[in-house]
């Protein structure tokens, strides 16, 4: 079911993001060699937690952790461990959920872990502009097959692939509602985009090629090939002529400025 959002309920919406948004800036405030992902994934409850959210990822269908955090070959879902230890050159994915006055927000970004290889960071580059080119067609009149196609002929032309066994999704009230938007697709294919709609886009994106496998835990996705993927995104409002984007990455970016720079 979709569901078309009111002004009101997209307001409420924005704070949730807004938290959400908070949240991995503590997160990003943190993130060095030698930290592990249980680490983050504290930082994170207490402070969705401090300030009146809830960690929607947490009890998810039985998932044990406020965060996913997914390390170098591991696309999404992979789960905080005190002995997960981030090491120089690595990337991890940082994925959560936050409901605030009844609304979820659901956002990702791919953090370098100190130092890291050219070759990768245009991975993470090629995600990010995946991400935004996708954001760019979600307006109205344009279908959910635009938005894949966009992301799918960006991150192939860099020579990555996209996963499809995960794909990004309507949200609201609910963590997962519909469309599905997937990261590869038609053009002029699947569900027109109606003004209201609230979308979180995120594109998977893998350094070699796209099979996945889950690991034994039932949640961590790896590439097959072991090769790096990237993950970032954004809950969007689509609206006519350009997307409201609700969520930001601007509190993050802020930190790893002052922190690097
Ligand atoms: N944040 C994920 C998404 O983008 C959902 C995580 S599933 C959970 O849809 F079980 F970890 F919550
Ligand atoms: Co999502």
């Amino acid at each position: 079911m979709i569901f078309l959002k009111t002004d009101e309920e997209v307001e409420l919406l924005r704070q949730s993001n807004r938290l959400l948004a908070m949240t991995l800036a503590e997160v990003a405030k943190v993130i060095a060699p030698g930290v592990t992902t249980k680490q983050l994934d504290k930082i994170a409850y207490e402070y969705i937690k401090d300030n009146g959210g809830e960690p929607s990822c947490l009890g998810f269908e039985g998932y044990p952790a406020t965060l996913c955090t997914s390390v170098n070959e591991q696309v999404v879902h992979g789960i905080p461990s005190d002995k997960v230890v981030l090491r120089e050159g690595d990337i991890v994915s940082v994925d959560t959920c936050v409901g605030l006055n009844g609304f979820i927000a659901d956002s990702a970004y791919t953090f370098p872990v100190g130092d890291v290889s050219p070759e990768v960071m245009r991975l993470l580059k090629t995600t990010k502009e995946c991400l935004y080119l996708g954001i760019g067609q979600a307006v109205v009149g344009k279908r959910v097959g635009d938005i894949g196609f966009t992301i799918q002929q960006h991150a192939e032309h860099a020579g990555y692939s996209v996963t499809r066994e995960f794909v990004g999704h309507g949200i609201g009230r609910g963590m997962h509602e519909d469309p599905e938007v997937p990261n590869y697709g038609r053009r002029g294919n699947g569900v027109v985009l109606k003004s209201g709609m609230v979308i979180a886009i995120e594109p998977m994106i893998h350094l070699g090629r796209k099979n996945i496998i889950i690991e034994d835990d039932g949640w961590t996705a790896r590439t097959a090939d072991r090769k790096q993927a990237a993950h970032y995104e954004l809950s969007v409002c689509v609206r006519q002529g350009k997307a409201d984007i609700l969520s930001t990455f601007e509190p993050i970016q802020e930190v790893l400025k002052e922190r690097f720079i």
